[in-house]
């Protein structure tokens, strides 16, 4: 068995590309032919808004009202990454009918918590280095209510047994058996999420001459962050993940933790981020953006700025990709990322459309 030293955690970041990559595109290719379909009752548009150091992002927002105000954008939901497509769906069911904004932040990630092909969140994620799938996951809504479970395993659904942890208990986090534990006591089924095709990658990945020498991989860590704002102009967000692939058994990346992977403040806005968890922690990466609108920056701008702290707080970028996601109460949203190569979804009564994110260097 493998023994990781600190330093060499940055292998551990990129071993999956040979098994991921190819596996992706292929998903890929297919969910975004159905999702073509899907989006056929709406309008369904790939965007590009990419700014490239210190290109210009091209969006379209808000519509005006012609007399200088802009409107709110209500209900609205966006997610982290392609698989926020299909994700959204989930959540739009939900806000289509006048639904609230948490309920759909739940819904909305479970979509993608059930995916078996998806090998970064819930069923079918891949493990870690002793082969045990743990999974992060958190939840917020606009009263400032939180939710959170860390490295729970063989529950499908970690999302919900955060918002359980959130309305029926006094504390914000549980962890490990506790956790599992106490999902069962709500009524969650046990389940294997360990898939025969995530077993495979994972046994390739211990015969491998990766874990000696790693390459770069910025298709990892691809977590599904949702931010929503329902009819009533209320905020929620959810954010679940399997985490760094491979990594040391009991590692909480960002994803569970509030401030870090997900932040909201129904006053100001709301965000999550995506990638290298590490990194994130760091700047407590969402309470950061959501401060940075609070005191006057645009979504974007918000996004940017943190992108940028983390690139000024790390020595070594290689391999290190975080993005971030933002909405504030007008319903403007940010997108940002190191790495070109983020992107997200975005959902409204007039669009269902994948957007390209900003970046700040190419690979
Ligand atoms: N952002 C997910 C993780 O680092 O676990």
């Amino acid at each position: 068995m493998a023994i990781f030293q600190k330093g060499d955690f940055s292998g551990l970041l990129v071993i999956q590309i040979p098994y991921i990559k190819s596996k992706f595109r292929t998903m890929s290719r297919r969910k975004f032919i159905k999702n073509s379909v899907l989006g056929a009752a709406g309008i369904m548009a790939l965007q590009t808004n990419a700014r490239c150091e210190s290109g210009e992002v091209k969006s379209k927002e808000l519509k005006g009202k012609g007399d200088g105000t802009r409107e709110v954008i209500k209900p609205i939901v966006i997610s982290t990454w392609r698989h926020g497509m299909e994700a959204n769906h989930g959540a739009w069911k939900v806000l289509k009918e006048g639904g609230n904004a948490l309920d759909a932040v739940e819904k909305g990630v479970m979509v993608t918590e059930s995916d078996a092909d998806n090998r970064s969140v819930g069923l079918g994620g891949l493990p870690d280095r002793d082969g045990i799938v743990t999974l992060d996951a958190c939840i917020m809504n606009h009263e400032q209510d939180c939710g959170a479970v860390g490295c729970i395993t063989d529950i499908e659904h970690p999302i919900s047994v955060a918002r359980k942890v959130m309305e029926d208990t006094p504390h914000v986090m549980l962890v490990g058996k506790g956790a599992y534990d106490f999902a069962r006591e709500k009524g969650f089924p046990h389940k294997n999420l360990l898939t025969p095709e995530a077993e495979a990658d994972w046994k390739k990945w211990k015969e491998s001459e990766s874990q000696k020498k790693p390459e770069i991989n910025h298709e990892n860590h691809d977590t599904i962050g949702m931010l929503a704002m329902d009819a009533n102009g209320n905020l929620s967000g959810s954010c679940t993940t399997s985490g760094w692939a491979f990594k040391l058994h009991g590692r909480l990346g960002d994803s569970p933790l509030i401030g870090a992977g997900l932040f909201v403040d129904n006053e100001v806005g709301a965000a999550c981020a995506t990638g290298l968890g590490e990194a994130v922690i760091r700047i407590a990466g969402s309470s950061t953006v959501v401060e940075l609108m609070r005191n006057g920056k645009s979504p974007q701008e918000a996004c940017e700025e943190a992108v940028r702290r983390i690139i000024a707080k790390h020595k070594n970028l290689e391999g290190l990709q975080v993005g971030f996601l933002a909405m504030n109460k007008k319903g403007e949203v940010g997108a940002y990322s190191v790495y070109e190569g983020f992107d997200y979804a975005k959902t409204t009564k007039d669009n269902h459309e994948l957007i390209k994110a900003g970046f700040d260097r190419k690979w």
